[in-house]
Protein backbone atom coordinates (compact mmCIF):
# COMPACT_ATOMS: atom_id res chain seq x y z
CA UNK A 1 0.00 0.00 0.00
CA UNK A 2 1.36 3.45 -0.89
CA UNK A 3 2.22 5.33 2.02
CA UNK A 4 -0.24 8.17 3.54
CA UNK A 5 0.80 11.57 4.58
CA UNK A 6 -1.02 14.29 6.36
CA UNK A 7 0.39 17.78 5.66
CA UNK A 8 -1.17 20.37 8.56
CA UNK A 9 -1.56 23.96 7.15
CA UNK A 10 -2.09 22.83 3.44
CA UNK A 11 -4.17 25.85 2.52
CA UNK A 12 -1.27 28.84 1.63
CA UNK A 13 2.32 28.81 1.44
CA UNK A 14 4.55 26.06 2.43
CA UNK A 15 2.20 23.45 3.44
CA UNK A 16 0.03 24.02 -0.10
CA UNK A 17 3.54 23.52 -1.79
CA UNK A 18 4.55 21.07 0.08
CA UNK A 19 1.09 18.98 -0.42
CA UNK A 20 0.14 19.78 -4.07
CA UNK A 21 4.40 18.84 -4.98
CA UNK A 22 4.63 15.58 -2.42
CA UNK A 23 0.92 14.52 -4.32
CA UNK A 24 2.15 15.79 -7.75
CA UNK A 25 5.58 13.78 -7.76
CA UNK A 26 4.46 10.03 -5.77
CA UNK A 27 1.66 8.12 -5.86
CA UNK A 28 1.06 8.59 -2.30
CA UNK A 29 -2.48 9.09 -0.76
CA UNK A 30 -1.94 12.86 0.59
CA UNK A 31 -4.03 14.71 2.84
CA UNK A 32 -3.53 18.72 3.29
CA UNK A 33 -5.36 20.23 6.32
CA UNK A 34 -7.46 23.78 6.36
CA UNK A 35 -9.74 25.08 9.52
CA UNK A 36 -11.34 26.32 6.41
CA UNK A 37 -12.08 23.67 4.09
CA UNK A 38 -13.72 25.52 1.27
CA UNK A 39 -10.17 27.13 0.71
CA UNK A 40 -9.40 23.22 -0.51
CA UNK A 41 -11.73 22.99 -3.55
CA UNK A 42 -9.21 24.00 -6.06
CA UNK A 43 -6.15 21.34 -4.84
CA UNK A 44 -5.33 18.04 -5.94
CA UNK A 45 -4.34 16.54 -2.67
CA UNK A 46 -7.18 15.24 -0.39
CA UNK A 47 -8.38 18.07 1.67
CA UNK A 48 -9.26 17.59 5.64
CA UNK A 49 -10.22 19.84 8.21
CA UNK A 50 -8.09 21.13 11.24
CA UNK A 51 -7.53 23.18 14.00
CA UNK A 52 -4.58 22.42 15.68
CA UNK A 53 -5.71 24.38 18.59
CA UNK A 54 -8.54 22.05 19.10
CA UNK A 55 -7.59 18.75 20.67
CA UNK A 56 -11.38 17.78 18.72
CA UNK A 57 -10.16 18.65 15.76
CA UNK A 58 -7.04 17.00 16.15
CA UNK A 59 -8.75 13.38 17.11
CA UNK A 60 -11.23 13.85 14.49
CA UNK A 61 -8.64 14.55 11.68
CA UNK A 62 -6.23 11.72 12.56
CA UNK A 63 -9.16 9.22 13.35
CA UNK A 64 -10.68 10.19 9.78
CA UNK A 65 -7.37 9.04 8.26
CA UNK A 66 -7.11 6.35 9.85
CA UNK A 67 -10.67 5.19 8.71
CA UNK A 68 -10.02 5.86 5.85
CA UNK A 69 -6.62 3.96 5.18
CA UNK A 70 -5.69 2.76 8.52
CA UNK A 71 -2.49 4.30 9.11
CA UNK A 72 -0.62 7.41 9.00
CA UNK A 73 3.14 7.49 7.45
CA UNK A 74 4.40 10.78 7.59
CA UNK A 75 2.94 13.64 9.72
CA UNK A 76 4.25 17.00 8.21
CA UNK A 77 4.08 19.43 11.03
CA UNK A 78 3.59 23.00 8.98
CA UNK A 79 0.67 24.91 10.31
CA UNK A 80 1.75 28.00 11.67
CA UNK A 81 1.41 31.49 12.34
CA UNK A 82 3.86 34.82 13.09
CA UNK A 83 4.08 37.17 16.32
CA UNK A 84 6.04 40.25 16.21
CA UNK A 85 6.38 43.13 18.95
CA UNK A 86 8.59 44.34 21.63
CA UNK A 87 8.05 41.18 24.36
CA UNK A 88 7.33 43.57 26.76
CA UNK A 89 4.47 45.21 24.64
CA UNK A 90 2.91 41.18 24.16
CA UNK A 91 -0.66 41.18 25.39
CA UNK A 92 0.02 37.43 27.11
CA UNK A 93 -3.12 36.27 25.93
CA UNK A 94 -1.79 36.42 22.41
CA UNK A 95 1.50 34.92 23.90
CA UNK A 96 -0.80 31.76 24.69
CA UNK A 97 -2.69 31.93 21.51
CA UNK A 98 0.90 31.56 19.76
CA UNK A 99 2.35 28.41 21.67
CA UNK A 100 -1.57 26.99 21.25
CA UNK A 101 -0.67 27.00 17.16
CA UNK A 102 2.84 26.54 17.09
CA UNK A 103 3.95 24.45 19.94
CA UNK A 104 1.13 22.64 21.84
CA UNK A 105 -0.86 22.00 17.90
CA UNK A 106 2.61 20.02 16.71
CA UNK A 107 2.90 18.68 20.55
CA UNK A 108 -0.89 16.72 20.44
CA UNK A 109 -0.46 15.85 16.95
CA UNK A 110 2.92 13.97 17.69
CA UNK A 111 0.97 12.34 20.59
CA UNK A 112 -2.55 11.61 18.82
CA UNK A 113 -0.29 10.13 15.36
CA UNK A 114 2.61 7.74 17.50
CA UNK A 115 0.60 4.95 19.09
CA UNK A 116 -0.36 4.33 15.26
CA UNK A 117 3.21 4.65 14.01
CA UNK A 118 4.52 2.14 16.96
CA UNK A 119 1.74 0.09 16.25
CA UNK A 120 3.19 0.20 12.46
CA UNK A 121 7.23 0.00 13.37
CA UNK A 122 7.48 2.70 11.26
CA UNK A 123 6.80 6.54 10.61
CA UNK A 124 8.28 9.78 10.07
CA UNK A 125 7.49 13.12 11.20
CA UNK A 126 8.57 16.21 9.77
CA UNK A 127 8.57 19.65 11.71
CA UNK A 128 8.74 22.83 10.00
CA UNK A 129 10.52 25.14 12.71
CA UNK A 130 12.35 28.39 10.97
CA UNK A 131 15.82 29.40 10.96
CA UNK A 132 14.47 32.30 13.54
CA UNK A 133 14.36 29.62 16.01
CA UNK A 134 18.63 29.73 15.81
CA UNK A 135 18.59 32.94 15.68
CA UNK A 136 16.89 35.57 17.97
CA UNK A 137 16.06 39.02 16.15
CA UNK A 138 14.21 41.89 17.96
CA UNK A 139 10.88 41.83 18.36
CA UNK A 140 10.27 38.16 17.79
CA UNK A 141 10.82 36.86 20.61
CA UNK A 142 7.66 34.90 20.80
CA UNK A 143 8.16 33.19 17.69
CA UNK A 144 11.95 32.48 18.00
CA UNK A 145 10.85 30.89 21.05
CA UNK A 146 8.14 28.54 19.86
CA UNK A 147 10.42 27.47 16.79
CA UNK A 148 13.38 26.64 19.04
CA UNK A 149 11.24 24.33 21.45
CA UNK A 150 9.85 22.47 18.59
CA UNK A 151 13.15 21.93 17.17
CA UNK A 152 14.44 20.37 20.92
CA UNK A 153 11.67 18.54 21.19
CA UNK A 154 12.35 16.96 17.65
CA UNK A 155 15.87 16.49 18.68
CA UNK A 156 14.72 14.52 21.95
CA UNK A 157 11.83 12.46 20.44
CA UNK A 158 13.44 11.32 17.79
CA UNK A 159 16.06 9.29 20.84
CA UNK A 160 12.85 8.34 22.25
CA UNK A 161 11.49 6.71 19.42
CA UNK A 162 14.36 5.20 17.39
CA UNK A 163 13.12 1.56 19.05
CA UNK A 164 10.01 1.75 16.94
CA UNK A 165 11.67 2.94 13.63
CA UNK A 166 9.70 6.59 14.01
CA UNK A 167 12.23 9.39 12.41
CA UNK A 168 11.87 13.14 13.30
CA UNK A 169 13.37 15.81 11.38
CA UNK A 170 13.55 19.38 11.45
CA UNK A 171 13.20 21.39 8.51
CA UNK A 172 13.84 24.89 9.17
CA UNK A 173 12.99 27.94 6.73
CA UNK A 174 14.26 31.01 5.68
CA UNK A 175 12.45 34.13 3.99
CA UNK A 176 9.78 32.67 1.86
CA UNK A 177 7.14 34.37 0.34
CA UNK A 178 4.01 33.26 1.53
CA UNK A 179 0.99 34.86 3.85
CA UNK A 180 2.62 34.90 7.23
CA UNK A 181 3.38 38.54 7.20
CA UNK A 182 -0.67 38.96 6.60
CA UNK A 183 -1.74 36.40 9.31
CA UNK A 184 0.59 37.24 11.88
CA UNK A 185 -0.53 39.19 15.30
CA UNK A 186 1.93 42.32 15.44
CA UNK A 187 1.59 43.82 18.62
CA UNK A 188 0.69 47.38 17.74
CA UNK A 189 3.14 50.07 17.81
CA UNK A 190 2.46 52.31 20.52
CA UNK A 191 3.04 55.90 19.94
CA UNK A 192 5.38 57.34 22.27
CA UNK A 193 6.74 54.06 23.37
CA UNK A 194 10.10 53.48 24.29
CA UNK A 195 10.34 51.25 21.69
CA UNK A 196 8.48 52.62 19.06
CA UNK A 197 10.76 53.52 16.49
CA UNK A 198 13.13 50.52 16.64
CA UNK A 199 10.33 48.36 16.44
CA UNK A 200 8.39 49.87 13.70
CA UNK A 201 11.74 49.60 11.86
CA UNK A 202 12.48 46.69 12.42
CA UNK A 203 8.74 45.31 11.26
CA UNK A 204 9.42 47.33 8.39
CA UNK A 205 12.25 44.77 7.54
CA UNK A 206 10.90 41.57 8.77
CA UNK A 207 8.15 42.59 6.26
CA UNK A 208 10.33 43.29 3.56
CA UNK A 209 12.38 40.23 3.61
CA UNK A 210 8.82 38.00 3.37
CA UNK A 211 8.35 39.96 -0.19
CA UNK A 212 11.63 39.51 -1.41
CA UNK A 213 11.16 35.68 -0.12
CA UNK A 214 12.29 32.71 -1.94
CA UNK A 215 9.55 30.56 -3.41
CA UNK A 216 8.21 27.69 -1.04
CA UNK A 217 8.15 24.86 -3.80
CA UNK A 218 11.67 25.18 -2.79
CA UNK A 219 11.14 23.74 0.22
CA UNK A 220 8.87 21.65 -1.01
CA UNK A 221 11.07 19.57 -3.12
CA UNK A 222 13.44 19.52 0.08
CA UNK A 223 10.67 17.83 2.43
CA UNK A 224 9.83 15.23 -0.57
CA UNK A 225 13.38 14.10 -1.12
CA UNK A 226 13.62 13.77 2.76
CA UNK A 227 10.99 11.62 2.37
CA UNK A 228 12.00 9.13 0.02
CA UNK A 229 15.57 9.08 2.07
CA UNK A 230 16.09 5.53 3.79
CA UNK A 231 17.95 7.85 7.19
CA UNK A 232 16.94 11.35 6.99
CA UNK A 233 19.76 13.94 8.72
CA UNK A 234 17.68 15.38 11.98
CA UNK A 235 17.60 18.89 11.04
CA UNK A 236 17.57 20.96 7.52
CA UNK A 237 17.67 24.53 6.63
CA UNK A 238 16.22 25.77 3.51
CA UNK A 239 17.25 29.36 3.09
CA UNK A 240 19.97 31.71 1.19
CA UNK A 241 23.33 31.50 1.66
CA UNK A 242 23.34 34.24 3.98
CA UNK A 243 20.55 32.78 6.40
CA UNK A 244 22.68 29.53 5.84
CA UNK A 245 25.96 31.07 6.70
CA UNK A 246 24.29 33.39 9.54
CA UNK A 247 23.87 30.20 11.32
CA UNK A 248 27.35 29.43 11.54
CA UNK A 249 28.35 32.73 12.28
CA UNK A 250 26.74 32.82 15.83
CA UNK A 251 28.89 29.76 16.95
CA UNK A 252 31.94 31.50 15.69
CA UNK A 253 31.62 35.03 15.92
CA UNK A 254 32.14 36.56 19.94
CA UNK A 255 28.31 36.66 21.02
CA UNK A 256 28.69 40.75 20.68
CA UNK A 257 29.86 41.26 17.32
CA UNK A 258 27.66 38.93 16.27
CA UNK A 259 24.46 40.77 18.22
CA UNK A 260 26.29 43.99 16.45
CA UNK A 261 25.23 42.72 13.05
CA UNK A 262 22.25 41.64 13.70
CA UNK A 263 21.27 44.93 15.41
CA UNK A 264 22.31 46.72 12.31
CA UNK A 265 20.74 44.57 10.30
CA UNK A 266 17.34 44.60 11.92
N1 LIG B 1 7.17 32.08 5.24
C1 LIG B 1 8.31 32.04 5.86
O1 LIG B 1 9.22 32.85 5.57
C2 LIG B 1 8.58 31.02 6.93
C3 LIG B 1 9.88 30.93 7.44
C4 LIG B 1 10.15 29.99 8.43
C5 LIG B 1 9.16 29.14 8.89
N2 LIG B 1 7.89 29.26 8.39
C6 LIG B 1 6.87 28.33 8.92
O2 LIG B 1 6.24 27.65 7.86
C7 LIG B 1 4.92 27.26 8.25
C8 LIG B 1 3.94 27.67 7.17
O3 LIG B 1 3.88 29.09 7.12
P1 LIG B 1 3.65 29.91 5.76
O4 LIG B 1 4.75 30.86 5.65
O5 LIG B 1 3.36 29.00 4.65
O6 LIG B 1 2.36 30.77 6.19
P2 LIG B 1 0.90 30.91 5.58
O7 LIG B 1 0.96 31.08 4.11
O8 LIG B 1 0.26 31.98 6.39
O9 LIG B 1 0.22 29.50 5.91
C9 LIG B 1 -0.08 29.14 7.23
C10 LIG B 1 -0.88 27.84 7.22
O10 LIG B 1 -1.08 27.46 8.59
C11 LIG B 1 -2.44 27.14 8.77
N3 LIG B 1 -2.88 27.45 10.13
C12 LIG B 1 -2.75 28.61 10.83
N4 LIG B 1 -3.32 28.49 12.04
C13 LIG B 1 -3.82 27.23 12.12
C14 LIG B 1 -4.53 26.51 13.10
N5 LIG B 1 -4.88 27.04 14.28
N6 LIG B 1 -4.89 25.23 12.83
C15 LIG B 1 -4.59 24.66 11.65
N7 LIG B 1 -3.93 25.28 10.66
C16 LIG B 1 -3.56 26.56 10.90
C17 LIG B 1 -3.21 27.96 7.73
O11 LIG B 1 -4.39 27.25 7.41
P3 LIG B 1 -5.90 27.81 7.53
O12 LIG B 1 -5.84 29.28 7.85
O13 LIG B 1 -6.49 27.54 6.18
O14 LIG B 1 -6.50 26.98 8.60
C18 LIG B 1 -2.24 27.97 6.57
O15 LIG B 1 -2.45 26.87 5.72
C19 LIG B 1 4.67 27.91 9.61
O16 LIG B 1 4.90 26.97 10.64
C20 LIG B 1 5.73 29.02 9.67
O17 LIG B 1 6.07 29.36 10.98
C21 LIG B 1 7.58 30.17 7.43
Amino acid sequence: MSKVILVTGGSSGIGRAIASYVNEKNNYVVYGSSRNIKKLDDVAFMPIELDVTSEKSINDCVEKVIKEYGKIDVLINNAGVGITGPLEETPNSEIEKHFKTNLYGPINLIKKVLPYMRKNNSGLIINITSIAGYIGTPYRSIYSAGKSSLDIISETLNMETKDFNVKVVCVAPGDYLTNISQGRFHSPVIKGSTYQHKYESSLKKMNQNITKGANPIKVAKLVNKIIHLKNPRKKYISGSFIERFGIILKFVLPQRFFEYLVLKLF
